[in-house]
């Protein structure tokens, strides 16, 4: 096992995604394996930054562990915990927010983009980034696995731990990134955007609980191109490309695999191949989901142990950032 400590943390948004199985959880899974001390959690505290359905999100939290726990998620080796069940977060939140300026946060893209949208984002929304920091900061975590669109929204979390050992003396490690080596999944539809939940247009997205009739729809509706002969070229040929990246993340094989199976076959008769892998990767999970979704107790069961080992971990970090700040 490797020393450190890998925090992570994934928004209730309900079932996720393939991008997400395959941009994140699939590799959140691996370092459960890798990595001594393990935490991911799932960030309701960020979800709020932007109008809620109660209902709804309470429905998405428990849609979110059941998803997670399918994927592979092992809470024996994994703290896996609801973030607002640990009131640490928000705590050292504020402390930090205060060493935090306006402009350092005003120039972060996802505030540009969002508030743009909204208009007018919400506070919440503008400091989120500094949550995000004082979720890594509060177990002294080493390893924060990202996708690139959170690379600054990491900066911020080491500037705050300098900012922080500087002002009152050494205490946060300045948490690494883990990037994730697998290319974006793109939108079945517009295959230049990646797979999003948010994306408008049905057909789009592949979730983990699609059944193989919508995922063989949905693959096999997915824009491609003129020409029929299968290569793997992101350039110039998005869609088809797009296709041989699901293939051989889906069967875990290499894209040179995936395109040597397609030889012969033209991009129609080749869905079907892509929709096999697909389906064969996501019944057993699909499955799983549907069973654990079933025992809304057990699942909160899971979210209150884990709450509680974090809060473990959680709470002598904060009494000692308490202390050095003069409470
Ligand atoms: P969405 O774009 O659907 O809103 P999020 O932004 O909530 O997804 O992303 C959650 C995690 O999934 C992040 O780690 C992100 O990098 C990863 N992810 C999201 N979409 C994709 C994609 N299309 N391909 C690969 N990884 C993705
Ligand atoms: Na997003």
């Amino acid at each position: 096992l490797l020393l450190g400590r890998v925090f992570s943390g994934i928004q209730p948004t309900g079932v996720p995604h393939l991008g997400n199985y395959l941009g994140a959880l699939g590799n959140w899974v691996s370092l459960q394996n890798q990595y001594s001390s393990v935490l991911y959690s799932i960030v309701d505290l960020h979800s709020i930054t932007q109008p809620q359905d109660p209902k709804l999100l309470r429905t998405n939290i428990l849609d979110m562990v059941a998803s997670l726990l399918a994927c592979g998620i092992d809470p024996r080796r994994a703290v896996l915990f609801q973030q607002s069940q640990v009131s640490e977060h928000a705590e050292l939140s504020w402390i930090l927010g205060c060493l935090t300026s306006m402009p350092r946060l005003r120039h972060l893209p996802q505030w540009k983009m969002k508030s743009k949208q909204k208009n007018e984002g919400s506070v919440g929304l503008y400091t989120y980034p500094v949550l995000q920091a004082a979720d890594i900061l509060l177990y002294k975590s080493t390893h924060v696995p990202v996708g690139e669109d959170q690379v600054q929204h990491l900066e911020l979390a080491q500037d705050l731990a300098r900012i922080f050992n500087h002002r009152f003396g050494d205490l946060f490690p300045e948490p690494r990134a883990l990037l994730s080596s697998t290319r974006k999944i793109k939108s079945l539809r517009e295959p230049s955007a990646k797979m999003s939940k948010s994306d408008p247009q049905t057909m789009a997205t592949v979730f983990l609980t699609d059944s193989p009739d919508d995922v063989a729809l949905k693959i096999r509706r997915s824009v491609t191109d003129f020409t029929s002969e299968v290569t793997f070229d992101p350039e110039n040929r998005p869609g088809v490309s797009n296709l041989v990246s699901i293939h051989a993340a889906m069967a875990t094989i290499s894209v040179e695999e995936a395109v040597s199976q397609a030889t012969g076959l033209d991009t129609g008769a080749y869905k079907q191949l892509v929709t096999e892998a697909v389906v064969q990767r996501l019944t057993p999970i699909r499955l799983q989901v549907e069973r654990l979704r079933s025992d809304p107790a057990h699942l909160e069961h899971v979210l209150a142990q884990g709450a509680s080992r974090a809060r473990e971990l959680a709470a002598p970090v904060l009494e000692e950032v308490k202390q050095r700040v003069g409470f």
